[in-house]
């Protein structure tokens, strides 16, 4: 057991043969392999990709961005050449990830769900009572992708440079570096209100 949980990737594997255990229990309920089912594996998997996105920008706001001033210089490159990179790059596609199974749920309950949700409820005209629901789960969706357009136009490319990547020199690398954080900051701002709209329709709206 010990020799499984010091390998990562192993962990990991017996992690997900174990949830497709319960993905197949699942598979046994009275819709069986309905769309609901698939709607329901595309949550499972969009819930996962979403907090390994979060959890991570998370990591960035709450710790390493917070921390990194009262670094010592020399041992700054610790967490630039390594630690970081790493983080960005399960960050920046678990961001895409996300974002594709978000849609897949959607599109899982139907095209006009999909659509309402996508245009705040204005698909097929607007009725209040109706589409509030569609509104909301709408301008959280937008703020999940506004996020993941920042991840991969702003905080990813900025970071290539601050990191060293890519060439820059000291004075791009500074300017770059902060670009990034003011837009992981942004990520970090409309992270809240994304996940009040993302997990209180379900309940209320159905
Ligand atoms: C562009 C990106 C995204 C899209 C298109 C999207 C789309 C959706 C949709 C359509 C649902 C189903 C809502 C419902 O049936 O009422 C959903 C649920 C959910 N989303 Fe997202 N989402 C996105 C980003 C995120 C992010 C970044 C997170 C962060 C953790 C997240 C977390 C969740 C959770 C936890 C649920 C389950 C809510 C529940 O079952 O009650 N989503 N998402």
């Amino acid at each position: 057991m010990a020799g499984l949980l010091a390998n990562f990737r192993n962990t990991v594997i017996v992690s997900v043969l174990l949830a497709l255990v319960m993905i197949f229990a699942y598979s046994q309920s009275p819709h069986g392999v309905d769309a609901a089912f698939w709607q329901a594996v595309f949550r499972w998997l969009h819930t996962f990709f979403g907090i390994l996105w979060i959890g991570l920008l998370y990591y960035f706001n709450f710790v390493q961005i917070r921390k990194m001033p009262d670094i010592p210089a020399e041992l700054k490159p610790a967490v630039s050449k390594y630690i970081a990179p790493e983080a960005l790059f399960w960050f920046r596609w678990a961001a895409v990830l996300t974002v594709l199974m978000g849609l897949a749920i959607a599109y899982a309950r139907g095209v006009d769900y999909a659509h309402e949700t996508l245009t705040l409820g204005l698909f097929n005209g607007y009725d209040a009572a109706a589409d509030r629901g569609f509104t909301l789960l709408g301008l959280a969706v937008w703020l999940a992708i506004i996020m993941a357009i920042n991840v991969w136009v702003f905080i990813w490319p900025n970071q290539k440079i601050a990191l060293g990547i890519v060439e820059g020199d000291a004075d791009a690398k500074a300017k770059a570096g902060r670009t990034a954080m003011l837009f992981s900051r942004t990520n970090m701002l409309l992270s809240i209100p994304m996940l009040t709209g993302m997990t209180m329709t379900q309940t209320l709206f159905g």
